[in-house]
């Protein structure tokens, strides 16, 4: 089976009235001392995605967002300050980034490699793609690799059943996916970092 790709934005949706956030996919920039810092354009950015909701805290899943495209993962020191600016509290904005399995709350690798473990993509061979990782990279979830280039892990369910087995890389879906199509995508990243 030949696997498709397709942009997690174009699948996601939040509860309530959030749209999908437009701000995802692509390369990780990630830096492991990266700290948070609210300068002008962040501000700004904020502003205008409050702007396009008719309440204040729904643009959280969109602010998480910028954050983590800028460092590649959601610090601590960013979920204060996405709270003060939706006046909610901290906790309202560590609830949304520990539910949704996109999100980072600590710095991994260059690149992220997600693979679906929940139900469906375990009977049609998440499973076999683990090992296969396994064992040309020697990479196991929770550990990143190729000198930091990409970090794995396994989530749960990505809403993408009907594909399964289903990965995420960089924010790209990748259904149908087989253990030599993930290792062969996944050395595309690697040399994609040689270069
Ligand atoms: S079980 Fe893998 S996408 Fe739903």
């Amino acid at each position: 089976m030949s696997e498709a790709v397709r942009p997690l934005s174009a699948r996601l949706s939040s509860p309530g009235s959030a749209p999908p956030p437009a701000h995802t996919g692509g390369a990780m920039a990630v830096a492991a001392s990266a700290r948070f810092e609210l300068d002008p354009a962040m501000r700004a950015a904020w502003e205008e995605a409050v702007a396009r909701y008719p309440k204040r805290r729904a643009a959280v899943m969109e602010l998480l967002h910028t954050v983590q495209d800028r460092l590649g993962f959601v610090p601590r020191e960013a979920v204060a300050a996405i709270a003060g600016f939706l006046e909610i509290p901290d906790v309202a904005v560590f609830e949304v980034l520990t539910f949704y399995p996109m999100y980072r709350a600590t710095p991994g690798g260059r690149h992220a490699v997600r693979v679906c473990h929940n139900i469906a993509c375990d009977l049609m061979g998440a499973r076999g793609l683990l090992r296969a990782l396994r064992a040309r990279f020697g990479v196991r979830p929770g550990e990143t690799g190729g000198e930091g280039a990409f970090h794995l892990e396994a989530v749960e369910c990505l809403a993408a059943c009907g594909g399964a087995p289903v990965v995420d890389v960089d924010g790209e879906y990748h259904e149908g996916m087989t253990p030599e199509g993930l290792c062969e995508a996944v050395g595309r990243l690697l040399d994609g970092e040689a270069r």
